[in-house]
């Protein structure tokens, strides 16, 4: 029999009963909604709408319960619907008129609000501790590599030399303001339901703040009917998670790249890499690539959340329930995909030569030449016209700018002397970058101890 039964002359038909059932899923929020549960309880008691004996059972057992359920022993039921009604069934079974007292001054609709919202808050604490082992990680292999100098590209061209430790610390700020963006949207969601009842509230006289303080929420939600029809936090939720995304999927392309023979500029640990059934040569980067493509994945979840919401009028829809699933799939793709790329990060092997090789080779040094001239008092646009006809020569006639003797130099400007040479040479070009932000040794070790000191804060948060 449904709890809601009462109203009702027939039994729900079956193919909508298990259409209608969200238990399948939702019981992913079993704790919360015992936790949240006990709180509400507690503060029945603690108001005088149940006796406070009552309240003590119905917290006593619903502790039993989720021993219950972690060490497997309960089966939840389809014909109870959801985690909510399956857990006031079983709290029922077991100590009968006190359970049946819990749902006094609530409805479902401020249960799921608040269970969601729970579980929307732990799981953003989790992935915030995964992205901060992430950073570390990054800002480790940076330590090793302030003096490996790589090329740095743009439009995939090599542009201008910058060393391996200034490359990956670009993605370390990434994952940073990804930790702040995670900090706002915990801010804003910091905010307990409960007492919204269906949408107008209980004429109960309940005390939110008592189940506030319980649950250890900074504040109570301001209007009942917001309350019960929020999921702008989700949404919200959604997005960093997708950004979160988008940046583990851009740093796995750059793994991607830099493990072909075209580049081989790292090598990735073997258990971390695949192989080939046909083509036995092969070792493929299938983590960087299942990350790149479970992106999508999160994008969905978020579209799914954003289009669930947009026609709803308020409050409470049944449209609702269909924002579990898209947040589950979102928070075990983006835990998995930050845990496995640290992994195989923190494992990859860097080769520092092959690098240098294709910072040497060609003409990344030509803005240090006019820069050069630029300092020697000749104006830029002239210095860079200058070196842009230096290049040509060069490539017509087979040279790196390196290899051409003062002479040469001197015939596309006057003010080119025997300098030249340390002023292109790579390690010039690197560490003489060396403001603020900048790919030098003091800059990179700023930002090193920088990413330490956020990790440390963060970490006491
Ligand atoms: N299983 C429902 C959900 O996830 C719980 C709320 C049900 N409320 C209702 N009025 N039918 O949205």
């Amino acid at each position: 029999m449904k709890l809601w039964a009462g109203r009702f002359g027939k039994e729900t038909d079956k193919l909508v009963n298990d259409f209608n059932s969200s238990i399948g899923f939702d019981k992913r929020l079993y704790r919360q909604d015992i936790t949240g549960s006990m709180a509400h309880a507690s503060m029945l008691g603690d108001c005088g709408i149940i006796s406070h004996k009552e309240a003590e059972l119905i917290v006593k057992t619903l502790g039993e319960i989720l021993d219950d359920i972690e060490n497997g022993k309960i089966e939840f039921s389809i014909d109870c619907e959801d985690i909510h009604m399956n857990i006031e069934t079983i709290l029922t079974q077991r100590i009968g008129d006190a359970g049946k007292k819990l749902h006094t001054a609530r409805s479902r609709n401020d249960q799921v609000a608040l269970d969601f919202r729970m579980y929307a808050m732990d799981e953003l604490k989790a992935v915030r501790v995964l992205l901060l082992r992430l950073i570390d990680v990054i800002t480790a292999k940076a330590e090793l590599h302030t003096d490996t100098v790589m090329p740095g590209y743009t439009h995939l061209q090599r542009a201008q030399p910058v060393t391996f430790a200034h490359y990956i610390l670009a993605y370390a700020e990434m994952f940073k303001r990804d930790v702040t963006r995670i900090n706002d949207c915990l801010c804003r969601m910091d905010e307990m339901p409960l007492g919204a009842g269906a949408l107008a509230s209980t004429t109960h006289k309940i005390d939110r703040e008592n189940v506030c303080r319980r649950l250890g929420f900074t504040r109570i939600t301001a209007n009942s009917m917001d309350s019960v029809s929020d999921r702008d936090f989700a949404v919200e939720a959604l997005s960093d998670f997708s950004l979160i995304m988008t940046h583990l999927s851009r740093f796995s392309e750059e793994i991607i790249l830099w493990c072909s023979w075209e580049f081989k500029f790292i090598e990735l640990d073997d258990a971390y890499s695949t192989g080939s059934s046909i083509m036995p040569q092969k070792k493929n980067p299938d983590v960087a690539e299942l990350v790149r493509g479970k992106t999508g994945r999160v994008y969905g979840d978020l579209t799914t959340m954003l289009t669930m919401l947009k026609g709803i009028p308020l409050a409470y829809n049944k449209d609702m329930q269909e924002d579990k699933e898209a947040f589950f799939d979102a928070v075990d793709t983006v835990k998995i995909c930050l845990e496995v790329f640290a992994d195989m990060f923190d494992t990859c092997v860097v080769r520092k030569d092959n690098m240098r090789k294709a910072a040497s080779g060609g003409f990344i040094n030509a803005t240090d030449c006019a820069d050069y001239l630029a300092k020697k008092g000749v104006p830029f646009r002239d210095a860079y016209k200058a070196v842009g006809k230096l290049v040509a020569h060069c490539i017509e006639c087979g040279k790196y700018l390196d290899q051409l003797t003062v002479e040469e130099f001197k015939q596309f400007c006057p003010a080119f002397e025997s300098d030249i040479y340390e002023a292109i040479s790579l390690e010039t070009c690197v560490n003489a970058r060396d403001i603020p932000g900048g790919p030098g040794k003091n800059s990179v070790a700023a930002q090193i101890s920088a990413n330490k000191t956020f990790i440390k804060e963060e970490t006491a948060l």
